[in-house]
């Protein structure tokens, strides 16, 4: 899933996660809980996730590699948030080589930036996320245009890039993208 801050790629991952029986693998969900550790490089990785910058590559991949690697890979998962950079891409990639995986498809949700704005406004009004502040959201929506949004050419490029209406109901995205995967199952 490579998406803006607020696009639905958690809310869709997990749906899609379900519907095809693998796990949902959220960068965000795994950096929030190792942030949650006593640690001064949790502390660290806090303070980066509280200002809507992005973590080190490293750091991440560490994370990611510890759920989807080991003796025994992972042999398939929705992964939501990475990779955000190109370096990430890359790691990805040479990983995927290494380990004769591919990476079948990247579902981008395209969502106007105002509509964006109102649905982290709105979760910020209604749970603890520390990073949807008004301050925090701009700062992250300016990141993703930045550092992944150069991402979609690259995927695209690869011929893998599945790009979705992520507007109207959660029902509606998730049928508009399962139409989309089965297509390219098929083809
Ligand atoms: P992350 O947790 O990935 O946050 P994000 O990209 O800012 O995106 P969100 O989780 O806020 O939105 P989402 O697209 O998942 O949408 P959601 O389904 O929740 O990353 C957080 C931070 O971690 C980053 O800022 C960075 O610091 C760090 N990080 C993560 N990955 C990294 C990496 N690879 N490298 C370096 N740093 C990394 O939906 C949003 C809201 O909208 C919800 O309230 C939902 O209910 C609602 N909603 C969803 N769909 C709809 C719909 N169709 N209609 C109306 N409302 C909807
Ligand atoms: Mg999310």
């Amino acid at each position: 899933m490579l998406a803006p801050p607020g696009a639905g790629k958690g809310t869709q991952g997990d749906r899609l996660a379900e519907i095809y029986g693998v796990p949902h693998l959220a960068t965000g969900d795994l950096l929030r809980s190792y942030a949650a550790q006593q640690t001064p490089q949790a502390d660290e990785a806090k303070r980066v996730l509280q200002t809507g910058e992005l973590v080190p590559d490293d750091l991440v991949f560490a994370l990611v590699l510890e759920r989807i690697g080991g003796p025994k890979p992972l042999a398939g998962f929705v992964l939501d948030g990475f990779p955000r950079t190109i370096a990430q891409a890359r790691l990805g990639y040479e990983w995927a080589a290494a380990h004769d995986r591919t990476f079948h498809a990247v579902v981008s949700l395209e969502v106007s930036t105002e509509e964006l704005t109102t649905r982290l406004r709105r979760r910020g009004h209604e749970e603890e996320r520390g990073d949807d502040t008004a301050e925090t959201i701009r700062r992250r929506l300016r990141v993703y245009t930045e550092s992944t949004a150069p991402l979609l050419d690259f995927y695209r490029n690869r011929g893998i890039l599945v790009e979705v209406d992520g507007g109207g109901t959660v029902e509606d995205v998730t049928n508009r993208i399962r139409l989309r995967l089965d297509q390219l199952v098929l083809d």
